[in-house]
């Protein structure tokens, strides 16, 4: 690492507590450093984290620089999931099938990636709010990061079928690929959605509710028990839960859960303790992420 490198990132000059980090682009909404603080007052770990901007472009220096400065785990968030696989020296299996990196670790040899999306989205679903999934007709709307993330680990979940449908026919197909299990994860076109019968798990992976569009689905896909989970939260998660419940869906989360799951997988990584989730969640409702379902 030059001086000229680290210079450019005044941010990550050494100090003596263990510095972690979330890099993403946007960055300043990210909830992480709140859930990570909260997770080190719980423990009594002491660690700084902070939010870091970096564009897909920097992130080799950024990480380079961060390392140098003391940095000993880094969060990965929106775009750079997939750019930080090349940062690697190595991944763990799970990142591999997801094509995607969430969580840095350093190591003598270099940045280790894993990703925790998968594990967190059961976590939540499993754990937290305690639904049974096995058994169920799942379906998984989109084929880009956030699905790549949770597809792996929903179809090793014990549910009866999973199909997964994206606006462009070739991202699921290649998804579904990837699983490689036939016999029970398929694909089917978009346009098709009202002619596939009724599900009782849907996820939403879409990032249709950050337009001002929102989604548009047929009422149909929702069967009599189903759960509608939205892997965005905040008014991101508002258009797939408005939709879900008018279509009668009977239970509703957005991915609240799953950010402070995926947050406490990441941190029982780098300290070997598994956090308390929960006062987390509810201190993050608290501070105004409240459920958005179109009320
Ligand atoms: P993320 O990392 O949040 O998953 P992404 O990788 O850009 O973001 O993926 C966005 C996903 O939302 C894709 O599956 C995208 O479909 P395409 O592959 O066809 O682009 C899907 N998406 C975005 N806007 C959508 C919309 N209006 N209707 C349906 N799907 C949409």
């Amino acid at each position: 690492m030059t001086a000229n490198k680290l210079s450019r990132y005044p941010e990550f000059h050494m100090s003596n507590t263990a510095r972690f980090a979330v890099f993403g682009h946007p960055i300043e909404h990210s909830q992480s450093p709140f859930i990570h603080g909260q997770f080190s007052k719980q423990t009594g770990i002491a660690l700084s984290y902070s939010a870091i901007d970096v564009t897909p472009e920097a992130l080799p220096t950024a990480l380079e620089a961060f390392a140098a400065g003391g940095g000993r785990g880094v969060n990965i968030t929106l775009p750079l999931k997939e750019a930080a696989m090349a940062c690697c020296v190595d991944m763990s299996s799970r990142a591999r099938l997801a094509g995607a990196v969430n969580t840095l670790t350093w190591s003598s040899s270099g940045w280790m990636g894993d990703n925790t999306d998968g594990s967190g989205f059961m976590r939540d679903i499993s754990d937290r709010v305690r639904e049974h999934i096995r058994g169920r007709r799942a379906l998984l709307l989109g084929a880009g990061g956030a699905a790549h993330g949770v597809a792996p680990a929903l179809a090793d979940s014990g549910v009866e079928e999973l199909i997964i449908v994206n606006r462009t026919p070739e991202r699921a197909d290649k998804l579904v690929d990837a699983i490689g299990d036939p016999a029970h994860v398929h694909t089917r076109y978009w346009e098709a959605l009202g002619d596939i019968g009724s599900f009782d798990l849907i996820i939403n992976a879409t990032s249709a509710g950050r337009d001002d569009a929102g989604i548009k689905l047929p009422f149909s896909l929702a069967g009599q028990r189903c759960i509608a989970y939205d892997l965005n939260y905040g008014e991101a998660a508002g258009s797939f839960l408005a939709w879900a419940k008018a279509a009668g869906a009977a239970h509703l989360y957005d991915g609240l859960g799953m950010l402070v799951e995926q947050a406490a997988d990441a941190f029982e990584i780098w300290h070997g303790v598994r956090p308390d989730t929960d006062a987390v969640y509810d201190a993050l409702r608290e501070r105004g992420h409240s459920l958005h379902t179109g009320d």
